[in-house]
């Protein structure tokens, strides 16, 4: 009759630190800091875009939106290709 080997040591400490890396990444996500980017303002510069597609919409924001715009975006600004994914509307 074959048993099966008992159970490594080892293999246990790498389950209990999975365990806990798999607890850190949790703990990690939820907190997560809140939304803080800037929505898109519901003035009269931007309403028109609130029932456009996202990708229609964006075409134009960098009318205003460019160095030379009358908004230029901050100097330090993430990378810009999709506007609406970051700035939401509602
Ligand atoms: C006709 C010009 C114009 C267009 C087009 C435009 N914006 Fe703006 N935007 C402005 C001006 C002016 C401001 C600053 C004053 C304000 O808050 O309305 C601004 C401000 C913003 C702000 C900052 C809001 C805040 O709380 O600081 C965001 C975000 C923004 N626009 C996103 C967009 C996006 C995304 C688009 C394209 C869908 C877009 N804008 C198109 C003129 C424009
Ligand atoms: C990857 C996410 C991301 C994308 C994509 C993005 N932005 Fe931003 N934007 C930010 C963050 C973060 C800030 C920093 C200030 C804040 O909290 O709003 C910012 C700031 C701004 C500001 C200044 C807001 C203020 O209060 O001074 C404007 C205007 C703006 N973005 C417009 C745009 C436009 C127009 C596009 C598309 C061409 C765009 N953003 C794409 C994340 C993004």
């Amino acid at each position: 009759m074959a048993l099966s080997p008992p159970k490594k040591p080892k293999s246990i400490l790498i389950n209990i630190a999975f365990l806990i890396v798999s607890a850190g990444i949790l703990t990690f996500l939820l907190n997560a800091p809140e939304e803080t980017t800037a929505k898109l303002p519901l003035d009269e510069d931007h309403s028109r875009f609130v029932d456009m597609k996202k990708k229609e919409a964006e075409v134009f924001c960098k009318d205003c939106h460019i160095a030379e715009g009358v908004s230029p975006l901050p100097e330090d600004h993430p990378p810009k290709y999709r506007c609406l994914f970051c700035h939401k509307r509602d």
